[in-house]
């Protein structure tokens, strides 16, 4: 069988860090209240002139070189993420244009913080399909750029960034040893679309608009549907939670990575965590983490690394892959 295998990663983070302390100064809130609900101590935010497609962009030229590629080695871009530069066209060509790839295809997907799960699993099927043999694979979000920095409810909990993959074809034997993407479920429900959305956008307010959320109601849907993937993962594959070398949720909140891997019985040291450092970076979180753990030498080849993520709609999903 084909498989979509890891040929390399990368990520990027903007320079400037706003910390606890100084959102302090901005609203109602405390270090101790954000750390104790959240994890967080701390966030990047994109300066005025940084885009997310310059985000995806150095994030990508890191991911490429990684896999010792070019942009002349790839057919296609699929960048996830919710604050594309521009309503179209698509961020992604933007990374196409700065990688000077005048070749393949190039698109963007929105699935919110699941936005890189989504991705990675519709790639993959591009490539088991034959249709492309290297898919560069990002997420990056600006999403400070959609805070309401008076709601202190919300305005904590984000922070940008970008993070890419190189996914490349490669024959193997089809069985559960192969290297690459062993299996990815995507999942979403529109019922729950005005539990977690932003107030703007071209069908409503003609403005950007911001993000609005039931904290709560979210938290309590996140550890279940989370929970569900994970187990569909594991049962289409046979593995155990034993199995997992890895975990790299998605960052939206240390508690909710806690419960979650205690309700899978999942070893909290396997657990790869960066929402302290970094904030929630929706589509980009899962890519941040993977790299993060890959360079720091957690993540080595042939180790089995299972990634989720839940999003607003509610979108949610899970992917297993061997390093
Ligand atoms: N600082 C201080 N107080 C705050 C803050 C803040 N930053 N934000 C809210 N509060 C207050 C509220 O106003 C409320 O005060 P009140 O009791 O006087 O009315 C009190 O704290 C409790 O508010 P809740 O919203 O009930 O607090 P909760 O314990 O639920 O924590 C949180 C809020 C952290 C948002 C939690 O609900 C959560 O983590 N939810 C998950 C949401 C999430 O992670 N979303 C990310 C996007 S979705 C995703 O990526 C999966």
């Amino acid at each position: 069988v084909i498989r979509s295998v890891v040929a390399g990663c990368g990520s990027f983070l903007p320079e400037k860090v706003l910390t606890n302390a100084d959102l302090a100064k901005m609203v109602d809130t405390s270090d101790e209240w954000i750390v104790e609900r959240t994890g967080i101590h701390r966030r990047h935010i994109a300066a005025d002139d940084e885009k997310t497609s310059d985000l995806a962009l150095a994030a990508s030229r890191k991911a490429l070189e990684d896999a010792g590629m070019n942009a002349d080695d790839l057919d296609m871009i699929i960048l996830a993420t919710t604050t594309p530069d521009n309503t179209f066209p698509a961020t992604a060509t933007a990374v196409q244009a700065g990688l000077g790839m005048h070749h393949g295809a190039a698109f963007d997907v929105q699935a919110v913080c699941s936005g890189f799960v989504y991705a990675v699993a519709v790639a993959n099927n591009f490539i088991a399909m034959g249709q492309a043999r290297a898919i560069l694979v990002i997420g990056a979000e600006t999403f400070s750029r959609l805070l309401d920095w008076d709601d202190r409810g919300t305005c904590v909990l984000f922070g940008d960034g970008a993070g890419a993959i190189v996914l490349k074809a490669e024959e193997q034997s089809g069985t559960n040893e192969d290297r690459g993407v062993l299996t990815a479920h995507l999942h979403s429900d529109g019922r729950y679309k005005e539990k977690l959305y932003v107030d703007g956008g071209p069908g409503s307010t003609s403005t950007v608009g911001h993000v609005r959320m039931e904290g709560r109601e979210v938290f309590r849907h996140a550890v279940v549907n989370i929970a569900e993937a994970i187990e569909e993962a594991l049962a289409a594959t046979g593995f155990t939670a034993d199995d997992i070398d890895w975990f790299v949720p998605h960052q939206a909140n240390k508690r909710i990575l806690d419960a979650t891997a205690k309700r899978i019985g999942l070893a909290p040291e396997k657990v790869v965590i960066t929402v302290g450092e970094q904030g929630n970076t929706s589509a980009a979180s899962v890519p941040l983490a993977l790299d993060a753990a890959v360079k720091d030498g957690r993540i080595k080849r042939g180790d089995l690394v299972l990634l989720e993520a839940m999003g607003g709609g509610f979108t949610w999903g899970s992917a297993l892959v061997r390093w």
